[in-house]
């Protein structure tokens, strides 16, 4: 039966949390004309109920019980956005398990059980979707499993962490120091909530590792890609390369040679004329090559509450959308079927 009520159970309600409610707060009356859907959160789950928040949200749909969640009948689609593996693994295969559609931006829980998440879905007939997990507010997971999915590629490169590529502007273009600009990066959001995983390069080998199964069909855990943060970059560094007419940048890439994928996590000097080199701040870029559509280049803001909720609402309004239809499943809601 159709459906134009869909309720949305958010698990976490830290920048993601807050920039999704946000986004549906802030578009509402825009997103229900252009949908007909009336989407309503209808529960949080948050570690502390009494925390100030800077954002006024009912304080009766607060819980500290996943299980309100995951088991609450009325609710249709899961939005996942704690971060970390254990427990949002277990708490999206719960909901998947309960008929509940799942949508995350948490690309540490999707690089580690990338296939045990997919196959959970296709078995209990739910959508995933996982498009905030890579690159923010860029939808470039949509368009590599829709508009470019007659392509095949040849490589895959990109700045895909918005805390260090702020760091490392702010030392660049206002000689600040590595210690002040990480801790403006943490009060604006960027930063992870242990942000050793943004400045060891992990989390963006987290998201090279998802872009490599979507773009090379190919399995490829984080920890099995050679990764170099940027917390061995010095001022001196950045002045060298400064005066050389290069910039530092902090560069994933996979590409295929010789039929051989290659692939790391790492500092790159790149000259001022490059594509990435302008990319700046919070900002990232994706650039893809693929043997049809030639060379393309994806760019907009990879970090931050209102870019990464833009993206989470727009999964969620997918799957509304399919479910509205009657759809209780759709492979390519599902993330594309490579
Ligand atoms: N900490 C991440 C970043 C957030 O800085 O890019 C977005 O994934």
């Amino acid at each position: 039966m159709d459906k134009k009520t869909i309720n949305i159970g958010l698990m976490g309600l830290g920048n993601v949390g807050a920039g999704t409610y946000k986004t549906l707060e802030m578009n509402f009356d825009s997103i229900l004309a252009n949908t007909g859907i009336d989407f309503k959160i209808t529960k949080i789950l948050v570690k502390d109920l009494e925390k100030q928040r800077d954002i006024n949200v009912p304080k009766d749909l607060l819980t500290q019980n996943p299980d309100d969640l995951v088991s609450d009948p009325n609710i249709d689609i899961i939005a996942e956005l704690l971060g970390g593996i254990e427990p949002a693994t277990d708490y999206m295969l719960k909901a998947m398990q309960n008929g509940k559609h799942v949508v995350t931006a948490n690309k540490a829980a999707v690089a580690a059980n990338f296939e045990v998440l997919r196959n959970a879905a296709e078995q209990n007939k739910v959508m995933f979707r996982y498009e905030a997990s890579v690159a923010g507010g860029i939808p470039i997971l949509n368009a590599l499993t829709t508009a470019l999915q007659a392509n095949q590629f040849e490589e895959v490169l990109g700045i895909l962490n918005g805390t260090t590529n702020y760091i490392l502007t702010q030392m660049t273009d206002f000689g600040l120091n590595y210690a002040d600009v990480l801790r403006i990066a943490q009060e604006k959001g960027f930063a992870e909530a242990d942000p050793t995983d943004d400045v060891e390069g992990f989390d963006a080998a987290n998201k090279l590792s998802i872009l490599i199964s979507l773009v090379f069909g190919k399995r490829v855990k984080p920890d099995e890609i050679p990764t170099e943060g940027i917390t061995k970059i010095t001022k001196e560094d950045i002045e060298r390369a400064t005066q050389t007419g290069h910039k530092v940048k902090l560069i994933a890439s996979a590409k295929l040679e010789n039929g051989k994928l290659n692939y790391s996590v790492k500092p790159t000097l790149l000259p001022l004329t490059h594509p990435l080199a302008g990319v700046s701040n919070e900002f990232n870029a994706v650039f893809v090559k693929g043997n049809a559509v030639g060379e393309l280049m994806f760019y907009g803001k990879g970090a931050g509450p209102l870019p990464t909720g833009s993206a989470v609402m727009g999964d969620i309004i997918e799957i509304g959308k399919a479910i509205a239809k009657g759809a209780s499943y759709d492979i390519k809601v599902a993330g594309g079927s490579k």
